[in-house]
């Protein structure tokens, strides 16, 4: 499905991703943990196109889309959490969503040259964008500029919009940073949901081991731009990076001791 060969970037001297090798498969949830700095936005916005490798490839369904721009990738069918630059910020939540639902339908369509179905079903985009409003838990909200929306609710539409997209590839990079504790639940819920249809490739960033340990079907490591650590869940937390890097474990506190 999506396959990162020998993926690398420079800045400058820094190495910040350094020959990442991976296979994504359908119908799995890979979590990407690491330090701070450790690589991985780096390496998703290799993977979308963001940024432009120094060296090695991404393919998606056997198609190299290492020479492709962002949108031509996203058109590819790989889903990166719109930043809110690409909003119209005066419009209501609902028009986001509903415009979102419609330029991928209609890339489809003129794709499939079915263009009298493209402006036929307003009442289908509508409901369409609708369903995807409430699954984000925003229709309270549907009608307000996304201009007056809080952190916590910008970042459910970031998610509504990807869904929009409906994608092969979703990758969430922190997706509940900066969210409360009741907001967050939101966002996981969606990600839980997701995970049903087999057809996907889910990639996540998350700091939160307890997330991870529960959502992840693998978990790879990153450290210093290199990946060094690929399993289960379950074995790849009780390495000692791990540990250390998320725990503690191998370097407690003193404060911590004595507190205990
Ligand atoms: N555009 C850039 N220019 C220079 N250095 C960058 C750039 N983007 C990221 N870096 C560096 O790459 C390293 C990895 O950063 P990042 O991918 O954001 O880490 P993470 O997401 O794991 O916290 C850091 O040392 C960061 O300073
Ligand atoms: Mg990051």
């Amino acid at each position: 499905m999506l396959q990162t060969q020998d993926l690398t970037i420079r800045f400058g001297g820094h190495v910040a991703v350094n020959a990442v090798s991976c296979n994504f498969a359908p119908g799995t949830l890979t979590a990407i943990v690491g330090p701070n700095g450790a690589g991985k936005t780096t390496y998703f916005n290799l993977i979308s196109g963001q940024l432009r490798a120094s060296a090695g490839t991404v393919h998606l369904q056997g198609q190299d889309l290492t020479a492709l721009s962002p949108s031509a990738r996203t058109r590819a069918g790989l889903g990166r959490a719109f930043q809110l630059t690409n909003l119209f910020p005066h419009l209501t939540v609902l028009e986001n969503v509903r415009l979102a639902v419609q330029a991928t339908q209609a890339g489809r369509h003129l794709r499939g040259l079915n263009l009298w179905s493209i402006c036929s079903d307003h009442t289908a985009l509508s409901a369409a964008a609708r369903a995807i409003v409430e699954q984000v838990a925003l229709q309270d909200k549907s009608g307000q500029p996304v201009a007056s929306l809080s952190h916590g609710d910008q970042r459910k539409l970031e998610v509504a919009l990807l869904m929009a997209l409906d994608p092969l590839v979703y990758m969430f990079d922190e997706p509940t940073a900066g969210m409360s504790a009741d907001e967050a639940p939101v966002i996981l819920n969606l990600i839980r949901a997701l995970k049903q249809d087999k057809r996907k490739t889910i990639l996540l960033v998350e700091h939160k081991m307890d997330v991870v340990r529960e959502l992840a079907d693998r978990i790879i490591v990153l450290h210093n731009g290199s990946l060094v650590a690929d399993g289960a869940p379950a074995q790849v937390i009780a390495l000692p990076v791990v540990q250390e890097a998320y725990l503690g474990v191998a370097t407690p506190a003193p404060e911590t001791l004595e507190a205990a």
